[in-house]
């Protein structure tokens, strides 16, 4: 379904958040015509509509929205129509107390800003049926309806009695009975033994350290009962009208309590709103990584590789570390057209139009407080132009044969109490991988470990602390089929319970990777290792013992001299290396380019100079290859075929414009 049935003729998505009920109607006409002249195609409306559509318990004011719908319709632009469940209204929360979120220290939050409600309480889902049912009725049918957009950033946590009496429930599911819960979770440390359900609470503020099986499993269970309220949304929409895809816009963050792989199945289409935190090169970094991770997630959930949406972004300013700064000119083409290479359907923006007062009132938008003659709407009608210009051609696959496993339930165990060293982060470990791997010009795809891994020659596992037997079998059978692994530190050291699998670290894969790590060495902050050829480790270091690997680094110091830093395992024509430390980003660039290029991988414009993006979209002898110049300066980059941006020939050498952007239609063999 997804993207086929938004539009059907291969054009792009384009455009935005819109909250028309903070305007009066001669606002609303205005920002339609403005829509138009910038190339806007799809907005969401309603997401914190919830006390303009339902002012009062079950009475509904949908004549603003009928109007608005209509008047979106008539100006040839569509609609993804969301249920405002994320922020329900003033009368609600006065009624039903008990449905206010608690957080682990018992306080019940109140009224006042967004999400103020638990997803677990029963009021909550009753009255987000409601207003999703009404909904439905009302619009399902409507000609400018291409989307459900199903609350917003499913993403706040509780721990009230609701919670704890569903939490008891999940965990008889998950366990069966008490005997497998207190082996699961090792409670006889502590005197933690359960002899009585009603024993069993969600993990609250305690005094010292808590027991991590109980920390994983309420994770697990938030992101279910979550993506519960999500289904459950989701099927009176569907019932509705089968034809209209349905989504939920995915926040990204490993303290978002949702592992958003299980997610992906429930979805027509993965959404994912993405502001990165970086101002320099290191915002294209982590698009380049969120983009990878969405597009892995839509693989997932389809079984095959599948357009996803970027359907947040911000137009110009973004807040990061306490100030906002702002997007550089050129920087939205850039940005968009960054996600599209890696396979978005489309670029959407929160917001169109900025709020005069409010909490976000001061959050970049389309439409600014100065109106729309200024450099922010001309570039969006640039960029509008742009993804116009790319309608209509076959997108292609993104094209990667390197995979970096990321696993939420890894992210969130790696952040425990109780581990050997504070600030131990599975997201900044894939983060650091990718980010290496970026620079030397690999596209990588971003996957759930299980995942199927056809066409993949290099698998990397960093921190990927946690290893089901499902996992550990995956792995092997990548290697056993002649794929080439990398595994880092604290991989494969628990099992999905968080119990430590014994024997000598990491212990799901020690006879893959040919050793076994005796100790554990963290390093402070502001530590460095020095290591044989010239680089240096971070983080962490170990002992590691080999056991049929080789050695390829060393390290030079911390009691630890001439000991095996990175080894090398060899497996039929494979190779399984090990690496015990976080190499510093020089050495950690060199080495995942060494074990690529041994795998077999290239670079997707092997000649781009530093600082050019490569990504190749490959629809069988059809390519586009979308080149993005994040210098300052003019690149040139050896490249032919025909530029769809401007519509020129290229043979030979493409010259970019500093921070330009080009995507060339290439015949391939
Ligand atoms: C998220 C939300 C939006 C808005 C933006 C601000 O992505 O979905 O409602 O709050 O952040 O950046």
């Amino acid at each position: 379904m997804a993207t086929k049935a938004l539009w059907g003729d291969g054009r792009l998505c384009y455009g935005g958040d819109w909250n028309p009920e903070q305007w009066p109607p001669r606002v609303w006409r205005e920002d339609v015509d403005l829509m138009r002249a910038a190339g806007v195609n799809l907005v969401t409306v309603g997401v914190f509509a919830w006390s303009r559509l339902e002012p009062t318990p079950g009475r509904y004011t949908f004549d603003w929205l009928d109007e608005v719908l209509d008047l979106l319709h008539g100006g040839g632009i569509r609609v993804a129509l969301a249920t405002p469940t994320a922020s329900p209204p003033p009368w609600f929360s006065l009624r039903h107390p008990d449905a206010l979120p608690v957080t682990a220290d018992g306080t019940r939050l109140q009224h006042g800003s967004r999400d103020t409600y638990c997803a677990a309480a029963p009021a909550y889902r009753t009255a987000a049926r409601g207003i999703a049912d009404a909904l439905a009725a009302r619009y399902a049918d409507h000609p400018a309806l291409a989307l459900w957009h199903v609350h917003n950033e499913y993403g706040t946590i509780c721990h009230c009695p609701h919670t704890e009496a569903a939490f008891r429930r999940w965990l008889t599911d998950r366990h069966g009975d008490l005997t497998a819960l207190n082996d699961a979770w090792a409670t006889s440390f502590w005197s933690q033994h359960y002899t009585d359900w009603a024993q069993v609470g969600a993990p609250r503020a305690t005094q010292y350290l808590a027991n991590p099986g109980h920390l994983l499993d309420f994770r697990r269970f938030w992101s279910d009962t979550l993506l519960s309220a999500y289904t459950e949304q989701r099927d009176l929409l569907r019932a509705a009208n089968p034809a209209i895809p349905i989504t939920t816009n995915y926040v990204l963050g490993d303290w978002v309590p949702v592992d958003h792989a299980r997610w992906a199945r429930e979805v027509d289409l993965v959404a994912v709103d993405h502001y990165p935190s970086a101002t320099d090169l290191g915002a294209e970094e982590q698009t380049a990584l969120a983009a990878d991770l969405a597009r892995g997630w839509a693989r997932h959930g389809r079984g095959r590789p599948a357009p996803w949406l970027l359907m947040e972004s911000a137009p110009n300013q973004i807040h990061t570390a306490g100030r906002m700064h702002t997007k550089e000119p050129g920087r939205m083409t850039r940005h968009g057209l960054a996600h599209v290479a890696r396979g978005s359907a489309g670029v959407m923006f929160f917001q169109w139009r900025a709020p005069a007062g409010g909490a976000e009132r001061f959050h970049s938008a389309v439409v600014t407080h100065a109106g729309a003659d200024t450099r922010v709407f001309r570039e969006a009608t640039d960029l509008g132009a742009a993804l116009g210009r790319l309608a209509g051609t076959a997108p292609g696959r993104v094209e990667a044969s390197v995979a970096i496993a990321y696993d939420a339930a890894s992210a969130w165990a790696l952040r425990h109490p109780g581990m050997p060293r504070a600030g131990l982060d599975h997201t900044a470990e894939v983060t650091a991988a990718h980010r290496a791997l970026w620079h030397a010009g690999i596209t990588v795809d971003v996957v759930p470990p299980g995942d199927p891994l056809d066409g993949c020659r290099l698998l990397v596992l960093p921190a990927l602390y946690l290893a089901s037997d499902a996992t550990v079998d995956w792995v092997r059978r990548h290697v056993h089929g002649g794929g080439h692994l990398l595994v880092t530190w604290l991989s494969g050291v628990a099992d999905e319970h968080a119990r430590i699998r014994l024997g000598g670290y990491p212990g799901a894969y020690r006879d893959l990777l040919g050793v076994r790590v005796e100790e554990f060495h963290p390093l402070a902050d502001d530590e460095r290792l020095p290591l044989t050829g010239g680089g240096t480790g971070t983080i962490w270091s170990e002992t590691v013992r080999l056991a049929g690997a080789e050695p390829v680094t060393a390290y030079l110091g911390g009691g630890l001299t001439d000991q095996p830093a990175v080894t090398r395992h060899r497996i039929g024509d494979a190779r399984a290396w090990y690496v015990s430390t976080r190499p510093d980003d020089d050495t950690w660039r060199r080495l995942l380019a060494e074990a690529a290029r041994l795998a077999g991988v290239t670079p997707a414009c092997p000649g781009a100079p530093p600082g050019v993006e490569a990504v190749r979209r490959r629809d069988g002898e059809h390519g586009r290859l979308y080149l993005l110049n994040h210098t300052d300066q003019p690149q040139r980059v050896p490249a032919t075929g025909w530029e769809l941006l401007t519509g020129a020939p290229v043979d030979g050498l493409l010259t970019m414009p500093p921070g330009g952007v080009a995507v060339l239609c290439e015949q391939l063999h």
